[in-house]
């Protein structure tokens, strides 16, 4: 057995997709195994997530981590310096304990997030295997059926529509690889509709295309008229939304700017009612604000039994949340954001809770990523069944995206693509 015990942590300030700074840390072991990871960031963000450590003031927007690097370079590496890799629980609770709040605003989430993954990486690459491979342990895992986005909208494209992403899921799809080819098919079919029409904007924040629509509605239409012009049909290609509702309601109020509408939470829920009706929807995000519990469980009864209702800013990757919603009937599936949870362990904690409830799980990116490509090997290790990058342009996208690509041939006729069985419904 080679020594997995940390001899170096070292972070560093790199640059993210939205040319942001931000953490990245490598972590070497006695026995010379390496690991390396970069926090992401993200814009519409709940109010329980772990906190990222940003330096304020005049300087790169006040957007400089230099104080959550340095906490990375002392403290970090003192606390964990001579501990044991392979025992990533015990590395967790020390830097938790060590932040000492209750959302790692001390140390930053951010600096605690990137430490916890390079760990992970390092001990993967101690063990000689692939990290997801390294976190299946031997159990039989599943490629996860993607979720692309086609349009951005909301915090992504200084909000020209509501609704935040416009996605494409393909639950006809053999195999991962087919689905990114039909959703390429998608992208493209997007792309030349919005050409014709005169609406060629270039790219939101995710790579979907900027949404030059009048209404949400008309982004609905394009998209079901993109995915026809592809030539599939509705069951084979499906609509998934994140509607980030938390972005423009609060208190049972949500101000539609693009419609110029108030709608209160019934009004909401039913507007969305009509839309599941009218397109062929398989999943929404975050359809009501986070603190409108109520609204989930309303919007979970009505439509829950053909419509996956994944909790984001409202759960934020905690499995206390994860376990109360599904009590609560609030919600049928999560998002699995790790840097929400702030670390490793905490993240499959709350990805554990939701299996548990039986739950559709989605290990999921953020609007500012980097080539870190780590949430692949969680989505595939931990048998996610469902992975969310952002759209089919971009590197930081498409970078995660072909990685998957590639552990789905490494294990060639042992490969099972999760697709349609994935979805998270009420029971
Ligand atoms: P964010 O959004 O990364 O900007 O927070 C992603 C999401 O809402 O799923
Ligand atoms: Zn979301």
């Amino acid at each position: 057995m080679s020594d997995t015990r940390i001899a170096d942590i070292k972070g560093r300030r790199v640059w993210d997709s939205r040319g942001r700074p931000t953490v990245e840390v490598d972590v070497t072991l006695k026995s010379g195994a390496f690991g390396r990871a970069i926090a992401p960031a993200g814009a519409s963000m709940g109010s329980g997530e772990a906190v990222d450590l940003r330096d304020g003031g005049a300087k790169l927007g006040g957007y400089d981590v230099g104080r959550a690097v340095n906490a990375v370079n002392s403290e970090v590496a003192v606390a964990l310096g001579g501990m044991d890799a392979a025992d990533q629980a015990s590395i967790d609770q020390a830097m938790i304990a060590l932040d000492g709040t209750a959302n790692k605003g001390r140390l930053g989430g951010n600096a605690i997030v990137a430490t916890s993954m390079a760990v992970l990486h390092a001990a993967a690459a101690a063990s000689g295997i692939p990290l997801w491979q390294h976190l299946a342990q031997g159990r039989k895992v599943r490629i996860p059926l993607p979720e692309i986005q086609i349009f951005g909208g909301g915090a992504h494209a200084a909000r020209r529509v509501d609704i935040q992403d416009f996605m494409v899921m393909c639950p006809g799809a053999a195999s991962f690889a087919q689905a990114l080819e039909w959703t390429a098919e998608v992208y493209l079919a997007a792309g030349s509709i919005m050409k014709q029409a005169g609406k060629l904007q270039g790219v939101a924040d995710e790579g979907g295309y900027w949404p030059a629509f009048r209404s949400n509605e008309e982004a609905l239409d394009t998209l079901v008229a993109s995915i026809l012009k592809a030539g599939f049909k509705g069951g084979d290609v499906a609509i998934s939304l994140d509607v980030a509702a938390s972005e423009f309601g609060k208190a049972g109020t949500y101000t539609l700017a693009l419609d110029d509408r108030k709608l209160d939470t019934t009004a909401m829920i039913d507007m969305l009612g009509r839309w599941c009706e009218a397109y062929p929807i398989v999943s929404i995000e975050d359809p009501v604000a986070e603190d409108d519990a109520e609204g989930f469980v309303a919007f979970t009864r009505a439509y829950g039994d053909r419509c996956q209702v994944i909790g984001d800013d409202f759960l934020v990757t905690n499995a206390a949340r994860v376990r109360k919603a599904a009590a609560d009937g609030a919600a049928t599936a999560v998002l699995i954001k790790p840097n929400q949870a702030g670390t490793v362990t905490e993240t499959r904690a709350a990805l554990d809770a939701g299996k548990a409830a039986g739950f559709g799980t989605i290990v999921s990116a953020r609007s500012g990523e980097t080539e870190d490509v780590t949430i692949v090997y969680l989505a595939v290790g931990w048998d996610a069944g469902q992975l969310k990058v952002g759209s089919f342009s971009r590197s930081e996208r498409m970078a995660k995206w072909n990685e998957c690509l590639r552990i789905e041939e490494a294990l060639g006729r042992d490969a099972v693509f999760a697709g349609r069985g994935a979805l998270g419904f009420r029971r």
